[in-house]
């Protein structure tokens, strides 16, 4: 049978058929079939764009609020009670460390007294300081050198207007653990 013969036996099929029960399904499906075909139009997809930024921007903001209201338990536990920071053998002479009491940054540290910790956020303008003994047995803020005592946290020289707050340390075996004083 030649291509032509074949089209005109369909179109004689479709003429025959045309008020045969089914034909509206296939002209629903022809309908369907035509919209999916259909390019998206530049404004359902700028909608699209718009919904997609509006959630991630509000994701954005309520996730670390969120986060602030319901802290994790690691967080929670730093703040209400006492915080290991490490064993004995971290520690050796002269060794420090920064770690977060709940929200606070302190530093842990041996001193030529013992161990001690102290708040790590310097009380000039606030940078984070650091306890270096090859360079001085001071704790020191990196901003502008001021200096405190690494053994009660007074100021001893530069712009710092007050000492650095004091957090108890205690020893229990072999871990070494920092609260609020
Ligand atoms: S911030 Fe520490 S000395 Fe200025």
């Amino acid at each position: 049978m030649s291509e032509l013969a074949g089209i005109r036996r369909i179109a004689d099929w479709v003429a025959a058929n045309q008020n045969q029960p089914g034909r509206e399904w296939f002209m629903n499906v022809s309908a369907t079939v035509e919209s999916v075909d259909r390019p998206v139009s530049r404004r359902r997809f700028v909608r699209v764009l718009l919904g997609f930024s509006v959630v991630s921007s509000l994701s954005m903001v309520v996730a670390p609020v969120i986060g602030f209201l319901i802290p994790s338990r690691k967080r929670a536990a730093g703040a209400a009670g006492r915080l290991l920071v490490g064993t004995v053998d971290d520690f050796g002479p002269g060794r420090s460390k920064v770690v977060a009491l709940g929200s606070k940054p302190v530093i842990v540290l041996n001193s030529p007294k013992g161990m001690r910790a102290f708040s790590a956020i310097c009380t000039h303008l606030g940078c984070i300081v650091g306890y270096d003994v090859s360079q001085s047995p001071d704790i020191v803020s990196p901003c502008h050198d001021g200096h405190f005592s690494a053994i009660s946290g007074t100021v001893i020289s530069g712009p710092p207007p007050a000492p650095l707050k004091e957090y108890l340390v205690a020893v229990q075996a072999n871990d070494i653990y920092v609260q609020e004083a």
